[in-house]
């Protein structure tokens, strides 16, 4: 991905200075595409600063976590005060800001940098999330601006915040990658297993949704991923891959970051979980003969039942971004950010992993109202989604019914069905907590803090403050 990202500034007419610590790397990128602009390759660390005008700006393209640090550490006896240190990998957002604040003591500037796109985004144009001193931005702006994607003539990258924000606003971004192939996954499997598809069948469908408001990347892709046939069996490749889900970790991040936040992200975090049940492959087997399961007989699908489909899948996507857009506002409050989620809006519709036809929706409400409290609110989410409600609760019905697991569909519609609920059951709730551990609850009728003696003489007293 670094060798991509070097070639596609050196196309876009900036010098660039290349060091790897395999040396080796270097000499292949010089010898295969060198001719591709004006590189300066290095041997060693000090030799790669030195060839960079001052101040520099330089970018780390290596794993996430003490490789990062240890690049760092190699880098800072040859750096000067007002360098630029970018780290373009996907680096943990408070790793980012411990970075910032220990570049910024010794006068150095750190920019985090969320990039996505994967190898082919980082060569022709990914989206790109950079995070640090406005004025660091600046400096590297002209050739960030440059590098991106575009999309109707504006680039997919723009000055996300201070600290960690840009590597924050990549983990959500990665969080609702996650949520999207979750729901993609759980609607394959519905035309699998309950209508009894094959893999070009489903393939067939997903290309007529390119049509529709679903019209993405990751729709794009399943449909060449499922088309895809297999030179060992003759088949479908996806009928002879493994049906277990890795992770590097952004997406649970992600979701440990809405728990300490008390966000309700639940699309994202069922998608994670899919993951790690994915992962016990061998219990799965041994559930399946003791806890057996029966593929339903297959009814055929008709055009309404695979449009229900699409309808629940898109609902359950709305509240996915509505979940993670929620996030990032209360991320943005809390640390102090100020995130101009418009913008994030607009540098994901190219080049990065989540572009989809349906950001510029998203970017709509923003242009149109700063203060968003949750899109699925917003005039064009909440007409998609009780247009789709009765098609999702068919779609839930049938996968509970048949046994199909569908984590983020049903969560998805649970969250829906708990947000528009004025009065909700955690009345009960917290009269359990009162009884057990005297914590304590509001009236609805009076203000402060009441407490039954439930053990005692069953009288309610007022309390003044909230047990801890
Ligand atoms: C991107 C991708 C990229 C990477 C994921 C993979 O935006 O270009 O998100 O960052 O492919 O991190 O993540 P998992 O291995 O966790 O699926």
């Amino acid at each position: 991905m670094g060798a991509n990202l070097a070639r596609n500034a050196a196309r876009k007419g900036f010098g660039v200075a290349l060091y790897n610590r395999h040396g080796g790397r270097t000499d292949a990128l010089m010898s295969e595409f060198g001719h591709e602009g004006r590189f300066t390759p290095s041997k060693d660390i000090a030799g790669f600063v030195a060839s960079l005008a001052r101040p520099r700006a330089m970018i780390i393209m290596v794993k996430a976590g003490k490789p990062v640090d240890d690049v760092i550490a190699e880098l800072l006896p040859h750096l000067d005060e007002g360098d630029i240190v970018i780290d373009g990998g996907n680096s943990l957002f408070s790793d980012s800001d411990r970075r910032y604040a220990a570049l910024k003591d010794k006068g150095l500037r750190f920019i985090g940098m969320g990039v996505s796109g994967g190898e082919e985004g980082a060569l022709l144009g990914p989206s790109m999330m950079p995070g640090g001193e406005k004025e660091a931005y600046d400096r590297i702006a002209p050739m960030v601006t440059k590098m991106a994607a575009q999309v109707d003539g504006e680039p997919c990258a723009a000055y996300i915040g201070l600290g960690g924000s840009g590597h924050y606003v990549k983990m959500v971004h990665n969080g609702i990658e996650y949520a999207d192939m979750q729901l993609i996954t759980e609607a394959y499997d519905l035309f699998k297993t309950v209508y009894g598809l094959d893999a070009a069948a489903i393939a067939d469908i997903f290309e007529g949704w390119k049509s529709s408001d679903l019209d993405s990347y990751l729709i794009d892709i399943t449909t060449d991923v499922l088309k895809k046939r297999d030179a060992k069996t003759g088949g479908a490749l996806v009928d002879s891959i493994v049906d277990e889900a890795e992770q590097k970790g952004t997406g649970r991040w992600t979701a440990a970051n809405a728990l300490d936040l008390g966000v309700p992200l639940t699309g994202i975090t069922e998608a994670v979980f899919a993951r790690a049940l994915s992962g016990r492959r061998k219990l799965r087997g041994e559930a399946e003969t003791l806890l057996p399961f029966r593929a339903p007989a297959g009814s055929k699908a008709t055009q309404a039942d695979i449009d229900a489909v699409r309808d629940a899948l898109y609902a359950s996507k709305i509240i996915a971004y509505a979940q993670g857009f929620e996030q990032m506002t209360a991320a943005s409050k809390d640390y102090g950010w100020e995130l101009k989620l418009g913008d994030v809006a607009t540098i994901w519709r190219g080049g990065c992993i989540i572009r989809a036809r349906f950001l510029n929706r998203i970017r709509d409400a923003y242009k149109a109202s700063d203060h968003i409290p949750n899109l699925v609110l917003e005039d064009y989410f909440r007409d998609a989604v009780l247009k789709a409600e009765p098609a999702w609760r068919k779609v839930v019905m049938l996968a509970v019914e048949h046994g199909v697991a569908i984590p983020a569909f049903s969560s998805s519609l649970s969250y829906y069905d708990g947000l528009r609920r004025a009065r909700g059951p955690a009345n009960l709730l917290q009269g359990l907590r009162d009884y057990f551990g005297a914590h304590t609850y509001r009236r609805l009728d009076e203000d402060g803090h009441f407490h039954t003696r439930w053990s005692q003489d069953g009288t309610e007293v007022r309390t003044d403050q909230p047990s801890e």
